[in-house]
């Protein structure tokens, strides 16, 4: 069975994800770091995103390449984990980029289908009760304002000693925010049927008891 949840950057959907999927047993599968993962290998192959275009052919060909597995909830790509160098503001943004690409996202949703058959596991990304799962027996949709969001990231990002200001940070979610709800493929948008979840006065185990109070009503039950 899959469980879906979607929702803004810096909404605090990857923590409840993560919480939600260790209380009910199920496999967590973080379609962001997919995202990252493919936008540092086209990085890393010198392609211009900036310039898609003229670089459509190579983009497929390299994308078809990209091979995923999940392994203890941590995404896996070509048999690397790559997650320690993804979660830089380039990364956000060059992942963010590289999810209007076509090539990309059918890649990633073919890629998504696979790891997910057969399992009980929760989607978390932007596209999942939308596009990849819409029948998923249960869907979140988590939102919150975006000075809560920046002052969360701020907050996470001087944890390792950036420098980086407020305002800085504030433009930037509002800047994603943005690419992911104006990409013409799978726009970021709430799934029909989703529980939605404003986070933005919520502590979290107010949250994951509105996740618990939503999978008991689907029979699905904490361990
Ligand atoms: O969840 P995240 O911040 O790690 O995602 C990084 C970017 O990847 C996000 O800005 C848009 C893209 N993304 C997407 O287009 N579709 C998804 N299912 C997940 C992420």
């Amino acid at each position: 069975m899959t469980i879906t949840i979607d929702g803004y950057a810096g909404t605090g959907k990857s923590t409840a994800a993560r919480l939600l999927a260790e209380a009910i047993g199920y496999e967590l599968l973080n379609t962001g770091a997919m995202y990252r993962a493919i936008g540092e290998v086209l990085d890393r192959e010198g392609i211009d995103l900036e310039h898609v275009p003229r670089a459509v052919t190579k983009i497929r060909n390299i994308v078809k390449k990209c091979h995923f597995e999940l392994r203890n909830n941590i995404v896996f790509i070509n048999g690397e984990d790559r997650n320690a160098h993804l979660r830089t503001e380039r990364m956000n943004a060059l992942a963010s980029k590289v999810g209007t690409f076509k090539e990309v996202r059918e890649h990633l949703k073919a890629e998504q289908i696979r790891i997910a058959t057969g399992k009980n596991i929760i989607c978390e990304g932007r596209d999942q009760g939308t596009v990849v799962f819409p029948k998923a027996i249960l869907k979140f949709f988590f939102i919150a304002n975006a000075e809560v969001r920046a002052l969360r990231r701020m907050l996470d990002l001087e944890k390792i000693n950036s420098t980086e200001s407020y305002h800085e940070i504030y433009d930037q979610i509002i800047a994603r925010d943005l690419q992911d709800e104006t990409r013409e493929l799978d726009p970021l948008k709430e799934p029909a049927n989703a529980v939605r979840i404003d986070t933005s006065t919520m502590k979290i185990d107010e949250v994951l008891m509105k996740m618990f109070t939503a999978c008991q009503a689907v029979n699905i039950f904490k361990l």
